[in-house]
């Protein structure tokens, strides 16, 4: 995730609220205990989808890919005291690195937690939901996306990590890089939605379904 010059990305994370201490700490010691640990979506981006919870109003806030639980608490943050996150994860390690923050955090009886895969957790799920974030294995994104946009209210935001893919849906070779650009073409094309491809961190597309 080079791409971006890395003196600009460290100006903007100077320039950007801080994140709670909880949050920090949760940062320091994924960096610590988890594997990949920069999967973690970090404090620029996690602030920006706080934001958007706040100001889409949300209530009610659907994940797939809790990791560490950062993007989670960040936007559980923005919810009212009887607001909802669901979040799924196939992880146990992650799993469990990631109730341990929530149980620590005022924030954390907002979340739940749906362990295994998420296209199963997913069938089981009611909507509507205010916002979604897709965070997790990049074959699945379709199928992520066809499985919440029945789940979002009419103008609710889906937000998608990691759609430029370092750079690499420019010159798609493994099933990853198609998947993610295949995907962006998909959401670019569909009349059922208006999204924006934000060259934020490793890109985040923020989708908004039609009323
Ligand atoms: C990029 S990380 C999520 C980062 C997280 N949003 C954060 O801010 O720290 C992707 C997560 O997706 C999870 N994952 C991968 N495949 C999955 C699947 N089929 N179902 C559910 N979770 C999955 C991984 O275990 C990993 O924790």
């Amino acid at each position: 995730m080079d791409f971006i010059d890395e003196k600009i990305e460290d100006y903007a994370y100077r320039h950007t609220s801080e994140e709670s201490a909880l949050l920090k700490s949760l940062e320091e010691e994924t960096y610590d205990k988890l594997e990949i640990p920069h999967m973690t979506t970090g404090r620029v981006e996690a602030k920006l989808l706080k934001l958007l919870a706040r100001m889409a109003g949300a209530r009610r806030i659907l994940e797939v890919g809790t990791f560490g639980g950062y993007s989670a608490l960040s936007m559980a943050e923005a919810l009212p005291e009887d607001g909802i996150l669901m979040t799924c994860d196939i992880d146990p390690v992650a799993i469990a690195f990631a109730k341990k923050y929530f149980s620590q955090s005022e924030h954390g009886k907002k979340i739940t937690l749906l362990e295994g895969p998420a296209l199963e957790s997913l069938k089981n799920i009611a909507g509507p939901f205010d916002m979604a974030f897709i965070d997790a294995d990049k074959e699945n994104y379709s199928n992520y996306y066809e499985a919440i946009l029945p789940l979002i209210r009419p103008g609710g935001l889906i937000a998608v990590d990691n759609v430029l893919w370092s750079g690499r849906v420019l010159d798609p070779q493994d099933p990853a890089d198609r998947a993610i650009h295949e995907f962006n073409e998909r959401v670019v094309q569909d009349q059922r939605v208006e999204s924006v491809l934000l060259t934020v961190r490793d890109g985040l597309n923020c989708i908004v379904k039609n009323h």
